[in-house]
């Protein structure tokens, strides 16, 4: 029998070895480790891939941030919190880091075995439903291709590349394209294309009932180049109430009117994104050449094999390379396992001058070596989406 693997991220001892206890003692459950701190428990769940988390709310570097880091990092792993005691604030708290059960200790060992189990059956649950969702949409050629950017750290050029690739696209005849702004918090594609949009995501949504393709292109912006926008919502708090249903919504009924669906998502894709990863034809990882960036990408890639995310959509992107930095494009091909589908160079005097006209830099200067790359990389996904190695 496979055997549920949990992960304990507790502070103090006591409360740790009475949850060793209970958990030892049964059967399908196997306590994978145990972690002291949250840089432990991180540590710990790279190595260990565990299928549940237990955190402790009162851990001392604060249990809920934790559990929400792991949330996003980690969507696939349900995460129960445990408490001293359940009020109004605990359960809002544990709601909003998205953990998915919470518990107060001391617990009966059949509550904790429950809760346990419970979480990972739903888990497997959803796995098995979005398994079943997918082939349908892959076939139907008509289909618009989703084109998906994506990076677990901030400020690597997600909503550069994402504009300038919908606007270099829709260069191309024929071509339409709509540019999707998933980053519900800090949104920023109306300003990097100077756009006022009269309607936001959060109109679609409250339409979600009634919408059809044409509601919906009526709540788009359209830029000079032809891209239509779907601008994020004005207000921070919509975020909460936008669901993966919605967006998978939204997905779908933009690929019947449009050649390209572009999303430009957030670092912190929460489950809430999860369709625009399983919708996507494309998934567009976005890294640049510093340490950082590329062992976020590498985790990012290894959290994506190990929910077996078909590794035939994943195209590498390079960008602000610089020739003589320290790290070598070879070296960030070899830890990265795979070759870059495009490399752009870092142009900063120019993605500058891009952001404060609100103008995309493939517009504004279209012989400049950054706009050259993207340009060509469009031409690729035009072609298909092949990846024939280094640009
Ligand atoms: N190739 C490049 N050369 C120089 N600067 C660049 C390049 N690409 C993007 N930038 C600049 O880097 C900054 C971050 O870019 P951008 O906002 O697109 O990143 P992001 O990944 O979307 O960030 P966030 O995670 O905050 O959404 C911007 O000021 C942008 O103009
Ligand atoms: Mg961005």
């Amino acid at each position: 029998m496979e055997r549920i693997k949990v992960l304990v991220v507790e502070d103090e001892s006591e409360k740790r070895s009475a949850i060793a206890g209970t958990l030892s003692n049964v059967e399908f459950i196997k306590l994978e480790g145990e972690a002291g701190s949250a840089d432990e428990a991180l540590e710990m769940v790279e190595k260990s891939n565990p299928d549940v988390m237990l955190i402790d709310a009162l851990l001392s570097e604060d249990g809920y941030k934790l559990a929400e880091q792991f949330s996003l990092s980690h969507p696939w792993i349900p995460v129960i919190m445990i408490e001293d005691e359940i009020n109004e604030e605990a359960m809002r708290k544990t709601i909003i880091a998205g953990a998915k059960d919470a518990i107060v200790y001391p617990f009966p060992p059949a509550k904790l075995v429950d809760a346990i189990h419970r979480s990972f059956k739903l888990e497997q649950k959803k796995r098995e439903l979005q398994r079943e969702k997918k082939p349908g949409a892959e076939k139907d050629p008509r289909r618009g291709k989703v084109i998906t950017v994506f990076s677990t750290k901030g400020g690597v050029g997600k909503t550069f590349f994402s504009t300038n690739l919908a606007v270099s696209l829709a260069k191309h005849k024929g071509k339409k394209v709509a540019l999707v702004d998933l980053d519900l918090d800090f949104g920023s594609i109306s300003l990097a294309l100077n756009l006022i949009p009269r309607y936001t995501i959060a109109d679609v949504v409250n339409d979600i009932r009634n919408l059809d393709s044409d509601l919906l292109n009526g709540y788009l912006t359209e830029h000079q180049s032809g891209v239509k926008v779907l601008a994020t919502s004005v207000q921070p708090q919509m975020a909460n109430f936008i669901s993966s249903e919605h967006i998978e919504v939204i997905i779908k009924i933009l690929q019947e009117a449009f050649d390209y669906v572009i999303i430009d998502l957030p670092v912190s894709a929460g489950d809430a994104m999860s369709p625009a990863f399983q919708e996507a034809d494309l998934l567009m990882l976005i890294t640049t050449q510093d340490l950082a960036a590329i062992r976020n990408t590498r985790a990012c890639m290894v959290s994506l094999n190990t929910i077996n995310y078909p590794r035939h959509k994943i195209r590498l992107l390079l960008n602000k390379a610089e020739p003589r930095g320290d790290i070598k494009i070879r070296d960030v091909e070899t830890t990265l396992e795979q070759s870059l589908f495009g490399l752009l160079p870092a142009e900063h005097r120019l993605a500058s001058s891009s952001l404060n006209k609100g103008i995309p830099a493939v517009l504004l200067n279209p012989r400049a070596k950054i706009s050259r790359g993207i340009q060509r990389i469009a031409r690729k996904i035009l072609e298909n989406g092949v990846a024939t190695g280094n640009e």
